[in-house]
Formats: C-alpha cells, sequence, structure tokens
C-alpha cells in the first residue's frame, strides 16, 4: 500500500530582530510539535522584513540569528526543510504573476497594511477611520515620507509563500488571519479565472485549545518586538532577571480572593507557562489570602523562565559559531523549496499563456 502524502504545511518569521518568549511559545515550540507528522516548511521572510526598510547589515544578521534560533528550539532539518525566503528566486517572479490578480482597493483595506502605513507617515487611527479618509492620508502624504508599495502588497508576498509550495496548513497568530483569508481568496480567484484547479485554499493549522498568548513585561498587551516589553532568548540570565525583577506591578491585594489587576495576571501567565503546577498553586493561593510578595514571585518567575531559555540560548551560540552547518541547513532547505516553487510557477505561466516560442 502507498503511503498517504503528508499534508503541506508552511510558516515563516521575518528577519526583524531576536526571537522572544511569545514566538518560542506561539510559534517554535508549536512548529517542532508538528514535524514529525506534516511535511513542514519553516522559513525566514526577509523579503517581507524589506517592507519597512531596515539597515543592510542588521537584516543580515537577522537572518542568520533566527535560523540559529529555529534549529536551537528543536526544528530538525533532517524533518522539515528549512530555508530563506531570498533564496527562492521563484517567489518574486510568481509575486509579479500574481499581482495581476491582486487589486488595490482589498489591499489598501488590510488591517496590516493601515497600521503599518500610518505609522510611516507618523500618523495616529483618527476616530472616525473611514476608507476615504485613509485614502487621502496615503495620496496626500509629505514626499519626504512615504508608504512603499512592498508594504501595500506585503499581502500578495504572504499568499506566494504559501500557495507557490501549496501549502494547505498555516500556522499563524490572530494578527495574520486576515492574511490568510486574503491567500485563499487570490488562491480561488485565480483558479476560477483560468478554470483550473491550481491552488488548494490553505487554513490557520488548529492545534486545539485556546491560543497561545505571551504577555510582555510592561503590564499590558502581548509580548512583541516593537513594544520593547520582550524577553529574548539569547539574553543572558542576568540581563532576564533584571527584566523580570523590573515589571510592572501594583500595590498587592488588598481583601481576600480579590480580582487581579492585568500586570500581575501577566506575570501568572508567564508562570503557568514556564513553571510547575504546584508552584504556580503556591503563588495563586499566596495571592487568594493576600500573604503574597511580588519579588518572590518575580525572583520564582526569573528562574523559571532561566531554566527554560538557558539551554536554547547555548545551543544558539553553539550554532551560530558552526558557519559551515548554518549553510548545508539553508542549502539542502532552499533545494527542496525551489523543486516545489518551480514546478508551480511553471504550471501557473503555462495556465497564464507565457511560455517560449
Ligand atoms: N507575515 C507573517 C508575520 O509577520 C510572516 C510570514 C510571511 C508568513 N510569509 C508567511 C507566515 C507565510 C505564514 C506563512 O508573522
Amino acid at each position: 500500500m502507498e503511503t498517504p502524502k503528508k499534508e503541506i504545511v508552511l510558516s515563516g518569521i521575518r528577519s526583524t530582530g531576536n526571537l522572544h518568549l511569545g514566538n518560542y511559545y506561539g510559534a517554535l515550540r508549536k512548529f517542532v510539535s508538528i514535524q514529525n507528522d506534516y511535511d513542514c516548511n519553516f522559513f525566514i521572510a526577509d523579503l517581507h522584513a524589506l517592507t519597512t526598510n531596515p539597515d543592510p547589515t542588521q537584516l543580515h544578521a537577522s537572518v542568520k540569528s533566527v535560523l540559529a534560533e529555529y534549529l536551537a528550539a528543536g526544528i530538525n532539518p533532517e524533518k522539515a526543510t528549512i530555508f530563506i525566503q531570498s533564496d527562492i528566486p521563484e517567489i518574486p517572479q510568481m509575486y509579479l504573476l500574481l499581482n495581476m490578480h491582486v487589486g488595490i482597493g482589498e489591499l489598501m483595506r488590510t488591517a496590516s497594511f493601515k497600521d503599518k502605513a500610518r505609522k510611516a507617515l507618523g500618523l495616529k487611527t483618527p476616530e472616525n477611520d473611514t476608507d476615504e479618509n485613509f485614502e487621502h492620508e496615503i495620496i496626500g502624504a509629505e514626499t519626504n515620507k512615504r508608504v512603499n508599495a512592498g508594504l501595500l502588497t506585503y499581502p500578495t508576498l504572504m499568499a506566494v509563500d504559501i500557495l507557490i509550495q501549496k501549502a494547505t496548513k498555516v500556522p499563524v497568530g490572530k494578527d495574520q488571519l486576515q492574511h490568510l483569508e486574503l491567500t485563499r481568496r487570490f488562491a480561488r480567484r485565480f483558479n476560477s479565472f483560468y478554470g483550473v484547479d491550481l491552488f488548494p485554499e490553505p487554513t490557520d493549522f488548529d492545534f486545539g485549545g485556546a491560543p497561545v498568548k505571551v504577555p510582555g513585561l510592561d503590564g499590558s498587551g502581548k509580548m512583541g518586538k516593537s513594544e520593547g516589553n520582550c524577553l529574548y532568548l539569547i539574553d543572558d540570565p542576568k540581563v532576564l532577571r533584571k527584566k523580570v525583577m523590573r515589571a510592572t506591578t501594583d500595590e498587592g491585594p488588598q481583601a481576600p480572593n480579590s480580582p487581579m489587576s492585568e500586570p500581575v495576571a501577566n506575570l501568572f501567565t508567564l508562570l503557568e507557562l514556564t513553571s510547575t503546577p504546584d508552584v504556580v498553586k503556591h503563588f495563586r493561593d499566596a495571592y487568594a489570602d493576600c500573604s503574597i510578595r511580588y519579588g518572590d514571585l518575580k525572583k520564582q518567575l526569573a528562574e523559571d523562565i532561566v531554566a527554560v531559555t538557558n539551554p536554547i540560548r547555548e545551543r544558539i551560540n553553539d550554532i551560530l559559531a558552526n558557519e559551515d552547518y548554518l549553510r548545508r541547513v539553508v542549502r539542502d532547505g532552499a533545494e527542496r523549496a525551489r523543486a516545489r516553487a518551480s514546478e508551480t510557477l511553471s504550471e501557473m505561466r503555462q495556465i497564464m499563456g507565457i511560455h517560449s516560442l
């Protein structure tokens, strides 16, 4: 009997800096958990990173560090295909072709574009955020500040990443679901325009249970590179301890069984991710009977975080020192990813009527 083909999974992380605990619990650890059972493809989205015009030296360093962080977290290049987006020239080629079927209106209405465009122009979201207002902000932008076209077509590029591999399962966070919805729309549109069945419609990978939300240390919101509230996998124990000891708290519970403020609830969320159930219970009980001392909670949390990240940090540093290994991993990965990409691209060109005379 033929062994059934594994479903194709694909996900990527932009190379815009070091990965943090949010990336670890929200992405890396999940990637590792499925690499035996699916045809997994994990890549470094350096072309997407270009949309925010990074410093070239930093961009290059980030590609390398994200690669080392993937490997250190346990993604196994023997099981999963690991590659760098810009190593696949078929991606920008297909990006041009797919853009012919993407509307500028639908791109302009994408939430992430509105956010990033306003950020680029130094504008806040107005009270009454209509499409007309937004269009005026973009078209009327001063010439020394601009919204680059790559930012507008970000969803096309992401759809290409997915469709060029014909991936059907895409693990992403909530903020990327709209991009995935657009990917399905573009796939459907292409198929029906040409009367073909080329692209499958990808869906979010369902890991079951509630999504992991990793909060930052500044009291509110999730851990994020742009929020400046991150615990990085590469941080050494001294730095981690300092960051945790400085985390925002409150004046402490004033009465038994009082509700928790967001900053304190966030510390408990982090403790739940990194510690054992009995430690969590100990501090929950102490909160409930008002005997808790946040200093003790933070000390415990810092040690539990260090226990998680320390072995990862050591592996990152070992891997970064082994340039030959890194090069081998991405060369093999690119070879595998290109095989499928070039097949899809040539099918697409045929369908669109582009073939040699
Ligand atoms: N846009 C994604 C993010 O910022 C990264 C990404 C690029 C991606 N291409 C992708 C994720 C394809 C999944 C599939 O998180």
